[in-house]
């Protein structure tokens, strides 16, 4: 038996009834669930009223109630829930039905789950969903992969229910990604270029505030005008509201200088660096951000440290200081100085954030496609930005494209601003601020442009203490040395 709605979802946290209320704005009947059903009650008698929805109670009522092949989603905490709703649909959903999760999902486990739907006849889709409670309102960026076969059934939906963009704004931010768990993957890259991003920002407002003297009148000032030109996206634009926004306790502060330096984190950023580490990639902008948040989270130890240790203060040494600061220039030299660092730093991160979707495209064979991945993120996420509309150009000029930073717009854009990115990594180390994501961009750009680095000298150091052998520079084949007897003796 079926009932007549075109959607069914589970899980109302305020994702999932956003989400729910967003496909019903799309002129389609949504059924809904929750394991608590006072929230199905309390969303049927409140943002649902007089809407098109059907509230359940049970599992079964709930898919029941939605039509053939059923089109079920859930956004329920990843891990552990999402197997134990698997295992309650199965027996419930007729051959064809469509299992999708939408959550934040470990994409090694959409592989696996993947199988084991279809296994039972059904079809499975992870769907990465990015641009958090408004976006899944009004429009979020949908990466949906798994079994193909789903993909006519959900296309329409799916695409009404995305951000849209392009100069009609008829572009949806949804297309098919891939096989198993390659939507998941995709918004995984997608929340670690998040996190660098993020980390980008942070350190550009640490470098303002305590080396231009910024306050945060004019850190608004500054992220406005950011937000006008190559820097323009979502995070910019909410760092900018974030400078205005006053304590909501009371009194007159900002808010901002009443939060606690502690960043917390979900996970999603650590599977990144995680998996590019199996890959063997370097994935260092990423990396860098989850521990920084690490570091700011080792708040108490900070306190006591800080204390003890000491940094580069004015009377240790006061030549090198004041030659920073005449590095630095005046306020608005350093400023735009700050501005090129972070938009040359972004670039390296999302080269990064590619070399990875290829690496695991290759080893998962799942045939991704990066200009779709960037067309994606255009709107809708966390990330979307203006220059995505570079990266989506680049990779559809050139799909094989090794790496953003040979593509001649984004060469010339880190050409435009190496002089003031190195500027400001050597200022700031000089002056003893952390800015740990731009210098690990600065180094991955370095180490990358470089024909010969050191690693010959590290392969030397394997085969003398471990007989690891090496290669040479103008011979095939691997070799081991006698590096005892080929020293200099000791005497
Ligand atoms: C999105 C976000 C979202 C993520 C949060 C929090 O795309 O809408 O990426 O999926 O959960 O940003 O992530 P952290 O708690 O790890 O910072």
């Amino acid at each position: 038996m079926s009932g007549d709605c075109d959607f069914g979802l589970m899980g109302l946290a305020v994702m999932g009834e956003n989400l729910a209320l967003n496909v019903e704005s799309r002129g389609y009947k949504v059924a809904v669930y929750n394991r608590t059903t006072s929230k199905v009650d309390d969303l049927i008698e409140g943002r649902a009223k007089g809407k098109n929805f059907v509230g359940t109670h049970t599992v079964e009522e709930f898919v029941k109630s939605v039509k053939r092949p059923r089109k079920l989603m859930m956004l329920v905490k990843a891990g552990p829930a999402v197997d134990a709703i698997i295992d309650q649909l199965i027996p419930l959903c007729d051959p064809g039905d469509i299992i999708i999760d939408g959550g934040n999902t470990l994409y090694s486990d959409t592989e696996r789950r993947t199988k084991l739907v279809e296994e039972a006849g059904l079809l499975y889709v992870g769907c990465g969903v990015s641009g958090g409670e408004e976006g899944a309102l009004k429009g979020p960026s949908m990466m949906p992969g798994g079994s193909k076969e789903a993909w006519p059934h959900i296309k329409e939906m799916f695409q009404a229910v995305s951000a849209k963009v392009g100069p009609n704004n008829d572009i949806p931010c949804c297309e098919w990604v891939g096989p198993r768990g390659a939507g998941h993957y995709v918004k995984m890259v997608h929340n670690g270029i998040e996190y660098g991003d993020m980390q980008l920002i942070c350190e550009a407002y640490q470098l303002l505030r305590e080396v231009g003297g910024l306050n945060n009148e004019e850190l608004y000032d500054v992220f406005a005008e950011w937000n006008e030109g190559e820097l323009q996206s979502y995070l910019i634009e909410i760092t900018r509201d974030i400078f205005s926004a006053k304590d909501d306790q009371g009194g007159d502060a900002f808010l901002v200088d009443k939060i606690l330096d502690v960043a917390g984190a979900k996970g999603t950023g650590k599977w990144m660096s995680q998996l590019a580490l199996d890959l063997g990639v370097p994935s260092t902008l990423v990396t860098t951000a989850v521990f920084a948040r690490g570091l700011s989270a080792q708040k108490e130890a900070r306190v006591r440290a800080s204390k003890t240790l000491n940094g580069p203060s004015e009377s240790m040494n006061p030549e090198m200081r004041a030659a920073a600061m005449k590095l630095v220039g005046d306020r608005a030299d350093f400023v735009e100085s700050v501005r090129h660092a972070l938009y040359a730093s972004k670039i390296v991160s999302y080269a990064q954030g590619f070399v990875q979707l290829q690496a695991a495209s290759a080893e998962h064979d799942w045939g991704l496609d990066y200009g779709n991945a960037a067309l994606l993120w255009r709107g809708g996420c966390i990330i979307r930005a203006q220059f995505l509309d570079r990266i989506k150009d680049a990779f559809e000029a050139d799909s094989n494209l090794e790496n953003l930073l040979l593509h001649p717009f984004f060469k010339k854009a880190i050409e435009d601003a190496q002089a003031a990115w190195r500027t400001v990594v050597a200022s700031a180390a000089i002056l003893g601020i952390p800015v740990p994501a731009f210098s690990t961009a600065l180094n991955y750009y370095d180490g990358y442009r470089l024909e010969r680095l050191p690693a010959n000298l590290l392969q030397a150091q394997r085969d003398y203490f471990g007989a690891h052998t090496y290669q040479r520079v103008d011979k095939d084949g691997w070799f081991h040395s006698e590096w005892l007897d080929l020293r200099k003796q000791p005497k």
